[in-house]
């Protein structure tokens, strides 16, 4: 029988705090709903005691999440025990994550601590972890740097203090998949008691082997795999959940194993991260890029004609890409868009249906036909965008640019009914516009961190997609998001969206 394999998804917590991928409360709390319905077996919401902003967002996914387990990551410390559990403790099936780092490097440079200090502290973190809650996983970090035998050590005396999951992680990337497989086996191999603990990996892809070391992990013995949608984490990113579980869905005969996975929620919950961080996935990304699944070459054509097996190992209907790509326009009603949103998988309450009935009608205007790639955009900035009180809209704008002369906007924006309009000359169109904004709003210092605009699909009528980053002085990183058919538009209306949230602090957008 194949052997289940959990899925631990931190996107929430190792993805969040790499730069360029914060997210504020309403944003986790959409991509943690992905991840439910993906079925994930653990979310990892966040690190507690990091920051305010995330001890809510902890609290507020484990409140609403019913299907999965909620994890948050705590040091060996009990200040950071007592936080992951304040704010897991509303969960379903709450779960502490406590860490410590076992390599020679680390617990010489960083922790300062002699190995006997390491397994003591160990052992008395996760012994308190357990007086609070029944579900604890113990992380050697930088395992893979580690002496096998001195991890044997820790996690004899962590099991005994209670843990039930052992993750051995290759906290930077270094690892190879043949010792990832030895790594695994080995520790599993020369513990007193292996009966009930599972084994996990959590791999890094400074190497670009995260997946295949993860999957080694598999073969050794994991019974869970730590990953991220699209791989987002630290520097180079962490592993990919849709590779690891397509791999593993595509070669159970190598693999023998399986996960609970709806992989038809795949390319929905990676779209779905894009849009929130703003960035888009690279052509060739596995699984879910555009060209995964596109057969330019003839010879690639005419066999996939002939018997799609040729060339596709994996169907895009698997993950959730639909072939049907019907398409609506101005003379569509509600219910046609309803229906659509549907069958693309997307269920959404009265007033958000309501939200994005409006702006498809706005989009209809500028674009004959309005297909799924630009539903989805819909629907996604719909979610994620903020209700900010007291916040400024977009009433009109008007530029006047060439290449010989100095850009001049006027801008229109509009506050609790009121009216408030702006000239500026700038260095470009958004120079210009932007410097009409700051006069009306005279935001909080800020720097720009990002800005990227994408087209949604094909075709020169293509919806333009705007992001924008903005610095605070105090460190906050505010983002905006914008949908519009000219690419001014999409980029005023998200640099609205970020200044609106300067004077206010959420907390979670750190
Ligand atoms: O990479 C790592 O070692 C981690 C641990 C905290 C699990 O993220
Ligand atoms: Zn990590």
């Amino acid at each position: 029988m194949d052997t289940h394999i959990k899925i631990f998804d931190t996107t929430l917590r190792d993805g969040e705090q790499s730069p360029g991928c914060s997210m504020n409360l309403k944003e986790k709390i959409e991509v943690a709903k992905c991840l439910e319905r993906l079925k994930v077996d653990i979310i990892e919401a966040g690190f507690a005691i990091s920051s305010p902003g995330d001890f809510e967002s902890v609290k507020t996914v484990a409140e609403i999440i019913k299907d999965c387990q909620v994890a948050s990551l705590a040091r060996s410390v009990e200040k950071d025990i007592d936080a992951a559990y304040e704010a897991v403790k509303g969960a379903a099936d709450p779960r502490i994550h406590v860490f410590l780092a076992t390599s020679p490097l680390h617990m010489q440079y960083k922790l300062k601590m002699t190995e006997d200090q390491v397994v003591e502290n160990a052992a008395a973190a996760v012994k308190y972890a357990r007086s609070k809650c029944s579900n604890i996983e113990f992380s050697c970090e930088d395992a893979t740097r580690s002496d096998y035998d001195f991890m044997v050590r820790v996690v004899n005396a962590v099991i005994a203090s209670g843990a039930t999951t052992i993750n051995l992680p290759d906290t930077v990337g270094y690892t190879t998949p043949d010792e990832m497989k030895e790594l695994i086996s080995y520790v599993k191999g020369h513990i007193d008691n292996p009966d009930g603990i599972t084994f996990s990996v959590h791999c890094h892809n400074d190497l670009g082997m995260g997946t295949a070391n993860s999957l080694a992990g598999v073969l050794g013995g994991a019974g869970q795999i730590e990953c991220t949608i699209n791989g987002l984490g630290e520097r180079a990113g962490n592993t990919s959940l849709e590779e690891v579980v397509m791999a593993m869905r595509t070669r159970p005969d190598v693999y023998k194993a399986q996960t609970r996975i709806d992989t038809t929620q795949l390319y929905k919950a990676s779209k779905t991260v894009y849009t929130i961080i703003g960035q888009q996935a690279p052509l060739n990304k596995p699984i879910v890029g555009r060209n995964a699944f596109a057969h330019e070459a003839g010879i690639h054509q005419h066999g996939v004609l002939a018997n799609k097996a040729t060339y596709e190992i994996m169907t895009p209907e698997s993950v959730g890409i639909t072939s049907n790509n019907l398409v609506l326009g101005k003379h569509s009603g509600k219910h046609a868009f309803e229906t659509r949103l549907q069958q693309l998988g997307y269920e959404l309450d009265k007033e958000e249906l309501v939200r994005c009935f409006e702006e498809f009608k706005v989009i209809c205007d500028k674009k004959k036909v309005v297909n799924d790639d630009d539903l989805e955009a819909i629907v996604n900035h719909s979610i994620i965008t903020e209700d900010i009180e007291d916040g400024y809209k977009l009433d009109w704008f008007s530029v006047n640019t060439s290449n010989f002369t100095t850009a001049t906007c006027t801008v229109s924006l509009e506050k609790n009914g009121e009216k408030f309009q702006e000239v500026c000359l700038g260095d470009g169109p958004l120079d210009a516009a932007f410097g009409a904004i700051n006069k009306i709003v005279k935001p909080e210092y800020h720097t720009f961190a990002d800005f990227s605009i994408f087209s949604i699909a094909e075709g020169k009528d293509t919806i333009g997609d705007a992001t924008i980053k903005l610095h605070a002085g105090d460190n906050r990183t505010l983002t905006g998001h914008g949908l519009s058919t000219d690419v001014i538009e999409s980029s005023i209306i998200a640099y609205i969206g970020a200044i609106n949230k300067l004077g206010k602090k959420t907390g979670s957008e750190e």
